[in-house]
């Protein structure tokens, strides 16, 4: 990682902004000085002029019993009316909220007015199913309006949403509805994926039966249904409901009521290093200013005139910020596409952004790699002269593929912005600013106005320019998650207790600082994987594996994929009595399945090498450094602290 990180800061090519853009830009660099000399002031000032407050607050910080931040507590306010019936109200209900293309062909042009209405009309059934302030409320939804509007209904009411993405398994499913202790669940039949219908419907039904003697799902009492697939469901009467019977039938008269701004809007379940999920937890006041002040400077929205898409799924925390709260809170009008990159053809999404003329663009780089792979004759055939500004998100984005998306997708003019942020910071936290910033290939390169982070080592020091550590962010933030979801222990050890001393918030992912004082990120420095911009745990994928009759223990490393950025890739140890009975080729291929169904095809490992021994040291703890090494084809590291340090010239045999 090292190496590849020193190759990367002898990248010298320079990308200054061109008079044009930056003469329209959003951002000006006299936001940095501002904010450097009154960080709060300059957060207040954001706060009051992007968004709408029922009551005012007068507090801004408070950080008085750290790590738990409270923003504008003492503001009121409701986030869907700042997301929706501002708009109407002042007079733009008319512009498109949505331009929604189906992957299918299907379309719908979602009006702010008709985006508000049926909100109203939900929150609305909402209140009416009992649900209010605090409830939690479940989201499993293809991307389609109503996802956005089931969020934005949560959020009107007070309630708590936990979206969970479509792509997941029942299991999963069932564990995050358990542990936020779901009330209702709002999902569809199925929606389209890869030119067919996938089905939604079913494994909520399995995760809420009663299997296994494990006795049935008992906090949810309703699930909501959306008819988008077609596909026929098996029905609970008395728990089940059809939106299309519930929500045009209620009142379109609803009125928003004002909630604290410290008053939960969701919670999201990403990995760690132990199987179980996080659920990541945010607010209102200060979550929605970050949001809405990062979209609007870093993607340089210009509402009256931009076509925005963010091509994230809603499942992931850059569809919650900057596909529903960010971009609707600014007015904007934005492509949602409910389908895969390459259904039916592969130039579909260059077909979408010239169909709608999309101006600015924010996808993954692992997206990117895949379309470098196809080659540059498809996009080319499509008019992408629309394009101004392209954004990059979830992982390093190589320099390669830098220069490929600004000079293939970009025309060797837009302004690429590339930015670090985490589900837990809830909003871009590093990037370069378009229109002001000069950009470097590969680096994220600054903290935001208003952002304190840094590179330190072990013991919390700065490293100083031109070296690597572990970054940190030194100051509490508006989006700043609030805890973990039932677990404030862990919230505490997890990002805070590392460097207490100092009081910063750990990210768990490695940096460098160029000469320029630039920020050059180096991926996670835990086991946690990062597949296609996702992160994915070890343990979760390993739990999965072991949960296998045929496994007797499992390790899971990450290694390096020219497309996704990393790849499962597992080692097993298969139970004799299989090994048998079996061939490798024939496990292998059993259990790749296997994690596709426990946990989602996302998690479906690669590479499975079937193996008699891990590699461990004398407290049993496996070095998955090693095996990474042998993933990656390396010669392996330093085995010294090996309990036995022959094992891994055996599984290296074994794997060739
Ligand atoms: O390792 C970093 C990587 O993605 C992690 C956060 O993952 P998640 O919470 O799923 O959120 C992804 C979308 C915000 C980070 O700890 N990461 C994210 N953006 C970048 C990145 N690594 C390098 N460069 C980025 N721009």
């Amino acid at each position: 990682m090292s190496s590849q990180i020193d190759h990367l800061l002898n990248e010298t090519r320079r990308f200054a902004p061109s008079p044009a853009f930056a003469a329209e830009a959003v951002g000006t660099a006299e936001l940095y000085e501002r904010a450097a000399a009154d960080r709060e002031g300059f957060w207040a000032d954001q706060a009051r002029d992007l968004l709408h407050w029922h009551t005012p607050f007068t507090e801004v910080l408070d950080w008085s019993n750290p790590p738990f931040a409270r923003w504008f507590a003492d503001g009121e306010l409701n986030v869907a009316y700042n997301c929706l019936d501002r708009h109407v109200e002042s007079g733009i209900g008319d512009r498109a909220a949505l331009l929604w293309e189906g992957e299918n062909g299907d379309e719908r042009r979602v009006t702010y007015a008709e985006l508000t209405d049926e909100v109203k009309r939900l929150a609305n059934v909402l209140t009416g199913l009992g649900i209010g302030t605090g409830d939690r409320v479940a989201i499993y939804l293809p991307m389609i309006p109503e996802a956005v509007a089931a969020m934005l209904a949560c959020a009107r009411v007070g309630a708590i949403h936990s979206v969970v993405f479509g792509g997941f398994s029942a299991d999963s499913l069932r564990s995050r509805i358990d542990d936020a202790g779901a009330r209702l669940v709002i999902t569809a039949d199925g929606g389209y994926r890869k030119g067919k219908v996938s089905p939604l419907k079913p494994a909520v039904d399995l995760a809420l039966a009663d299997r296994n003697g494990l006795g049935a799902q008992e906090t949810v009492e309703h699930v909501l249904v959306v008819a988008r697939g077609g596909n026929a469901v098996d029905w609970t009467e008395g728990r089940d409901l059809w939106w299309h019977d519930v929500v045009p039938a209620a009142s379109a008269e609803h009125e928003a009521q004002p909630f604290p701004a410290e008053n939960p809007l969701y919670i999201l379940y990403t990995s760690g290093t132990t199987g179980k999920p996080k659920g990541i937890l945010h607010t209102s006041g200060g979550y929605l200013t970050q949001a809405t002040f990062t979209n609007k400077v870093v993607h340089d929205i210009h509402p009256e005139t931009d076509v925005y898409w963010c091509t994230a799924d809603i499942g992931w925390v850059t569809g919650h910020s900057y596909v529903v709260y960010g971009p609707l809170a600014n007015g904007a009008t934005q492509v949602l596409y409910e389908g895969t990159p390459d259904t039916p053809h592969p130039g579909r999404w260059w077909e979408i952004v010239e169909k709608y003329g999309v101006t600015v663009l924010y996808t993954a780089p692992t997206a990117i790699r895949s379309f470098m792979k196809i080659g540059r004759a498809v996009p080319q055939k499509f008019d992408l002269s629309s394009l101004r500004l392209l954004g990059s998100v979830g992982e390093p984005i190589n320099p390669e593929a830098w220069m490929w998306y600004r000079g293939v997708i970009g025309a060797e003019s837009a302004p690429i912005v590339d930015t670090w942020w985490q589900t837990e910071t809830g909003a871009i936290m590093i990037s370069a600013l378009p229109g002001v910033t000069e950009t470097k290939p590969g680096s994220a390169q600054v903290a935001l106005p208003g952002i304190s982070v840094d590179v330190v080592d072990e013991d919390g020091k700065h490293v100083g320019n031109g070296n690597g550590g572990l970054l940190v962010i030194t100051e509490p933030w508006p989006s700043m998650l609030r805890g973990i979801w039932g677990d404030p222990e862990r919230f505490k050890e997890t990002y805070w207790e590392k460097f207490a001393a100092q009081g910063y918030y750990f990210a768990g992912d490695g940096a460098r600082l160029d000469d320029d004082g630039d920020v050059w990120l180096l991926g996670r420095v835990d086991d946690v994987m990062n597949v296609s911009g996702h992160r994915l745990s070890t343990a979760e994928i390993e739990s999965a594996l072991v949960g296998n009759d045929a496994v007797a223990e499992a390790a899971v490393v990450g290694a390096s994929d020219e497309t996704t950025g990393q790849a499962v890739v597992a080692f097993v140890i298969v139970k004799e009595s299989y090994l048998a009975e079996h061939s490798p080729e024939g496990l292998a291929g059993t259990l790749r399945l296997w994690v596709g169904e426990q946990i989602g095809p996302i998690a479906r490992p690669r590479d499975i090498y079937i193996v008699g021994e891990l590699p461990k040291t004398r407290s049993g703890k496996i070095m998955r450094r090693l095996l990474r090494d042998v993933a990656e084809g390396r010669e392996v590291g330093d085995t010294t602290t090996l309990a036995d340090t022959s094992v891994m010239s055996i599984i290296s045999a074994q794997v060739k």
